[in-house]
Parts: structure tokens; C-alpha cells; sequence
């Protein structure tokens, strides 16, 4: 296969991308659990999972250690992140096009929202990755426990998700 045949292919995935501040603790974290729950639902081959930061702080780092930690306890795969800044192409098509943008909190939210204009169906792609509304609130000034109760959200985030992307797709 060429390399144009694969990014053709991966067009057509359904992509999910996943935001916070910094892309080096929580959507990396969200990125590692979706993928792996996806993949225990039989969807990998259907669906793609990228994340991101408002900030460009950490372009190219790794994870931070206490959330690559913090997965590799409770056996995921950790070592894969390189951080990344959110991308004008998830809506205009230019890139990557995403079908869903999930953001860690609302000031996440407010920052992805900030790149999409008055289109209602591009607005309707941006949701908050908890789906009762709520925040997976910023562990990184914070102690280990922090990242604990973050993974606990993710989890259960993730499980929900895997859940009505399976419902889109069917
Ligand atoms: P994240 O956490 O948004 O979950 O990746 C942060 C990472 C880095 C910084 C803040 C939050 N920072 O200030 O560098």
C-alpha cells in the first residue's frame, strides 16, 4: 500500500480527538484508555483516536511521567505520546477532519470552541469528554492522587464513549 492509499484509508476512520492544556497528562491519558477500550469493542479498524493541547508548550514531549506512571500501573501502554497543539484542520478538513472534539475542561472546551465559527453542525462536534458536563480537573500542579482520580474519570469516560461511537457507527 502507498503512502497516499494510507492516508486515504485513514480519512475514512472516524476520528476522535481529545484536548486539554498541555497534551502531557490528561487527553494523552484519555488517548491511551479510548484506544484500548475501543480495540476490547472490536472497533480499531474503524475509529481513530488523536489528542491535543491549547497550549504548544510540550510539542513533541512524552507524557508526563506521573501519568505515564499512573497508566502503566494499571497496565496501559504508555509509551507511545508525543504531545501535540490543536489543529484548525479537524474542522475545515485541511488535516486531520474530526468527528468528535472532547475537551478535558471547560477552559479546553472554551479554547477548541474559540477555532470553530458559527457552523452548528462544526459547533455540535465539540462536547466535554465527561458526559455529565462536568471536568476532569488539571493534575499536573497536584500530588500523585490526583492522577489516580483522573485515570478513575477517564475510565469511565472512555467507557461511555466506546459506547455511543459504537451506537454512531452501527
Ligand atoms: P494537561 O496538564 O493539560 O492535562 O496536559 C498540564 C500540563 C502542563 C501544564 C499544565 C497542565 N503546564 O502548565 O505546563
Amino acid at each position: 500500500m502507498s503512502a497516499s492509499d494510507e492516508r486515504r484509508g485513514d480519512a475514512d476512520l472516524y476520528t476522535v480527538a481529545l484536548v486539554c492544556l498541555g497534551n502531557i497528562c490528561r487527553s494523552p491519558m484519555a488517548h491511551v484508555v479510548l484506544e484500548d477500550k475501543l480495540a476490547a469493542a472490536g472497533l480499531a479498524d474503524r475509529v481513530r483516536v488523536v489528542s491535543a493541547g491549547t497550549a504548544g508548550w510540550h510539542v513533541g514531549k512524552p507524557m508526563d511521567p506521573r501519568a505515564a506512571a499512573t497508566l502503566t500501573a494499571a497496565g496501559y501502554d504508555a509509551t507511545r505520546h508525543r504531545a501535540r497543539h490543536i489543529d484548525d484542520g479537524w474542522f475545515d478538513g485541511s488535516t486531520e477532519r474530526a468527528d468528535l472534539v472532547l475537551a478535558m475542561d471547560a477552559s479546553n472546551h472554551a479554547g477548541v470552541r474559540a477555532m470553530v465559527t458559527d457552523d452548528a453542525q462544526a459547533v455540535g462536534r465539540v462536547r466535554m469528554f465527561r458526559q455529565d458536563g462536568a471536568e476532569v480537573p488539571d493534575p499536573y500542579y497536584g500530588g500523585d492522587e490526583g492522577f489516580a482520580d483522573v485515570l478513575a474519570m477517564i475510565e469511565d469516560g472512555a467507557e461511555a464513549w466506546t459506547e455511543e461511537i459504537r451506537r454512531t457507527l452501527d
